[in-house]
């Protein structure tokens, strides 16, 4: 494999993962309609890798580009990131949310299915493991419910990609689902600045530490976990972009669908988050609590085996890193 499209390559995760496949020395096609995201974090990425990659800005819903970029590019494998994240948003916004999340994902296919080509790892998330949850949360464990339209678009996404493994066209897919991707590049040339209010922990401490915001709110300190606030698991975005690449090395000989956890396999509370930030960078996090938010769970972390045995692939930094990278 050499030629890869990311599609929302532009974006948070993608930007990281585009790194890592210049670094490994692949040729990149992005597209990106950047609805969230800059032609920044592309210029920095070829500057940090002393690369370049194509961009083409699109958007993955459009069927006609698709088949007119499959027509010029030879491309082996596509990571699909694009699509919208914001959970409270898709509440309100549903059909966007279906939309961009699975109509992306079905334009998509059916221009892959189209060209030939039939590899592809996908973003998937956490959430589809749904309501209730009980870590560590296992790939093969009976699903939950959904809790809301964004996660119910993974579901249906991974649904759409496991049913297209029995159509006889020899697909081969890896759905990746990321537990909580934080941090950035340890150059802090990329990383992950939301606009508005951040809807994450980490953009929200990060804010605060910078003085763009005056405090954190902690959302419920009467969780049963050790200290009463919500647990994560956080993966460093580095760590979940190097994923991708095993990912993507996996489908090389082999024909179906997997599905994996990318995360860490430890949780983190939410005091114990502020402290590694505080340490990180020398600020003090100001913070008040508030009732919890709606839709939480108290707390969940992956199971990592899977991706261990079968990926060769496990998280290497620690929650310090994590902060310094964030920091910086
Ligand atoms: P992001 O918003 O930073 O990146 C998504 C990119 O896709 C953006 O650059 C955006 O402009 C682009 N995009 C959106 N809709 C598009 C469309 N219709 N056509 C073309 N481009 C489009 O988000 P991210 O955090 O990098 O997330 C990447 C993927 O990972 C998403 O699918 C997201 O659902 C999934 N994911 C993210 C998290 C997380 O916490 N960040 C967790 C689990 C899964
Ligand atoms: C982490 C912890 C909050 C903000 C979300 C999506 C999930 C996935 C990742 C895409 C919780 C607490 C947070 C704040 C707080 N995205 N918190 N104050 O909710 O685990 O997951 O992002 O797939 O689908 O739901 O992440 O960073 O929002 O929250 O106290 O201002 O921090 O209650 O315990 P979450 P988060």
């Amino acid at each position: 494999m050499n030629k890869i499209l990311v599609t929302g390559g532009a974006g948070y995760i993608g930007s990281h993962t585009s790194l890592e496949l210049l670094k490994a020395g692949y040729q990149v096609i992005i597209l990106d309609n950047l609805s969230n995201s800059s032609e920044e974090s592309l210029n920095r990425i070829q500057m940090i890798a002393c690369r370049t990659l194509k961009v083409i800005k699109g958007d993955v819903r459009d069927k006609s580009r698709l088949n007119q970029l499959f027509k010029e590019e030879k491309i082996d494998a596509v990571i699909h990131f694009a699509g919208l994240k914001a959970v409270g948003e898709s509440i309100s916004v549903p059909l966007t949310y279906y939309d961009n999340n699975v109509g992306g994902t079905v334009a998509l296919c059916q221009a892959m299915s189209e060209a030939g080509v039939l590899k592809i790892v996908f973003s998937s998330s956490a959430t589809v493991y749904g309501i209730p949850m009980h870590p560590p949360l296992v790939e093969d464990s009976k699903l939950g419910v959904p809790a809301n339209p964004y996660a119910q678009s993974k579901l249906i996404a991974e649904q759409i990609l496991t049913d297209l493994t029995k159509t006889g066209e020899n697909w081969s897919i890896s759905i990746l689902r990321y537990f909580n991707p934080v941090g950035a590049h340890e150059s802090g040339l990329i990383g992950e600045d939301p606009l508005g209010v951040p809807n994450n922990l980490l953009p929200y401490i990060s804010q605060v530490a910078v003085g763009r915001r005056p405090e954190l709110l902690i959302f419920g300190d009467d969780y049963p976990t050790r200290d009463g606030t919500g647990v994560r698991d956080y993966i460093h975005v580095t760590d979940l972009a190097k994923g991708h690449l095993k990912a993507l090395n996996r489908l090389e000989n082999f024909s179906g669908v997997s599905v994996f956890n990318l995360g860490t396999g430890q949780g983190y509370s939410v005091f114990e988050m502020i402290r590694a930030f505080e340490k990180a960078s020398g600020k003090t996090i100001p913070y008040r609590t508030v009732p919890r938010r709606e839709g939480d769970t108290a707390e969940y972390w992956s199971d990592t085996q899977k991706a261990k045995r079968e990926l060769r692939w496990k998280a290497e930094k620690n929650l310090d890193q994590i902060a310094l990278d964030a920091w910086r």
